[in-house]
């Protein structure tokens, strides 16, 4: 048998911890799968004296993980400490420079310097493994930068992002506001205590961008996401969207459109009757559509100790079972090197329906002007609904319209009229609809 894959893991908390203890707990299922051992010989996190559930005697230990990936004698380099910079970029950076192996669940790294560390991974002939990166235990990336080999991409999408998942789901299984959800979502370990991250969209944005990379062949480009989180979806978005056949979701769109790549992250219409609609609480999905295969959608836990690990051993084990001297796949598809320029597609081009939420005075002629707004910007409407006042409330009336596909200039110019007209007691909601192929 062939020598053991030496390993050092820098990061011990969920993750690691959980990477370093399947491995020793399936020591001799994995050495049999992968014809030698895997055996971690170096370790690195900030605290040496915290129980990690898993025994580190005879362990080196490291305090500092760029110290680990640089002078040890290990064969893959684990990264799981996280950040888009600082230790976690130095160590990554200095064990691919040395001709160690690289894996990493890190999203953010990898949205902010994928590219660059691929260029170094490629040049010295080593791999850089990220299944863990993008939907957590999903395999994503090897689906999409293996078995889909020959397929054009027209577009990927999914809910990469399980708080904002949760919170939806409750929002529209229980009836209860934004908040009470989010409180709930954070004493029960699903969102940070700071989860402006998760529900602003950005934790997504990171997700999508490395997914667009992977479907179009193009460089990373985080900064040009239109971003828009869930926090302002309220419990008569939720219910008109069902009353209408809809379910709200966030979701992370790619899509080739006429004038570029679109890369967006925010709320979502779908129909209810669709497999993504389905996705509930913290599960994550990822859904792609080419012209070969037609609609995949892969769907599973996205994050969590033991489902993330399992994609981390995943890639460990493809670099114990590559053999010296075989040529690596470049890391995102193509050589970094030849990954072309990002062309944004201006967001005022989106082509789609929409689903618009106006409250407004309870007079005469309103309903009639909101609709010649929309006439007057060549949009065509596949509803319109007026509610009756609720005495409670008010003299107002709920106005709900669902579009046929148009463009989100159209959208922005009709509804920046109806507010000039003086017809809203409350900001306008616009909601984008997607419908899956
Ligand atoms: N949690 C998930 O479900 C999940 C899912 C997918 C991807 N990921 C990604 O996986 C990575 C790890 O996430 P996590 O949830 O496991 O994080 P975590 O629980 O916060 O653990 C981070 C670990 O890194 C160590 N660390 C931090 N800074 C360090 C430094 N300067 N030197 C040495 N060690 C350092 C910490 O040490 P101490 O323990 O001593 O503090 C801790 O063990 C992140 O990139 C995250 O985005 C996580």
């Amino acid at each position: 048998m062939s020598e053991a894959l030496r390993v050092g893991i820098a990061g011990l908390g969920t993750v690691g911890a959980s990477v370093a203890r399947v491995l020793a707990e399936k020591a001799d299922e994995l050495t049999r799968q992968c014809g030698r051992a895997i055996t971690v010989t170096a370790v690195s996190a900030r605290d040496r004296t915290r129980d990690r559930g898993v025994d580190l005697s005879g362990v080196q230990w490291f305090d500092d993980p760029v110290a680990l990936a640089r002078e040890t004698d290990i064969d893959v380099f684990v990264e799981l400490m996280g950040g888009e910079d600082g230790p976690a970029k130095a160590s990554v950076q200095a064990a691919l420079e040395r001709g160690k192996h690289v894996v990493t669940a890190n999203k953010a790294l990898l949205s902010r310097s994928g590219v660059s560390l691929a260029a170094i991974a490629e040049k010295n002939g080593v791999l850089l493994n990220y299944e863990a990166a993008v939907a957590g235990g999903i395999p994503v990336i090897k689906t999409m930068r293996e078995s889909l080999a020959g397929n054009s991409v027209s577009r990927v999408f999914g809910i990469l992002n399980g708080t904002c998942n949760y919170i939806l789901t409750r929002m529209e299984a229980e009836g209860i506001s934004f908040e009470e959800c989010l409180a709930d979502a954070q004493r029960l370990g699903y969102a940070e205590a700071d989860p402006t991250f998760d529900i602003e969209g950005n934790d997504t944005a990171h997700k999508l961008s490395i997914l667009t990379s992977l479907a179009f062949g193009t460089k990373i480009s985080p900064d040009d996401i239109y971003l828009e989180g869930i926090s302002n979806i309220t419990q008569a978005d939720i219910k008109a969207a069902a009353e209408l056949g809809y379910r709200i979701k966030l979701l992370g769109v790619a899509q080739r459109s006429e004038s570029g790549i679109e890369q967006r992250v925010h709320p979502t219409m779908v129909p209810t009757s669709s497999v993504i609609a389905q996705v509930h609480g913290v599960t994550n999905a990822v859904a792609i559509e080419t012209d070969i295969l037609g609609e995949l959608l892969l769907s599973g836990p996205g994050a969590g100790g033991n489902a993330t690990a399992s994609a981390v051993i995943g890639d460990i084990a493809d670099i114990a079972k590559s053999r010296p001297g075989f040529q690596h796949g470049p890391v995102f598809g193509r050589p970094a090197k030849e990954l072309a320029p990002y062309k944004k597609a201006a967001m005022r081009k989106h082509e789609g329906g929409y689903f618009i939420r106006l409250t407004v005075h309870d007079r005469t002629g309103v309903f009639a002007a909101i609709a010649k707004r929309m006439a007057e910007n060549d949009i065509s409407l596949e509803s319109i609904v007026q509610r009756a006042a609720d005495p409670q409330i008010g003299d107002h009336k709920t106005v709900i319209l669902v579009t046929h596909s148009t463009s989100e200039a159209s959208i922005r110019k009709a509804v920046e009229a109806i507010t000039k007209d003086g017809h809203l007691v409350d900001k306008p909601q616009v909601i984008r609809i997607e419908r899956p192929a």
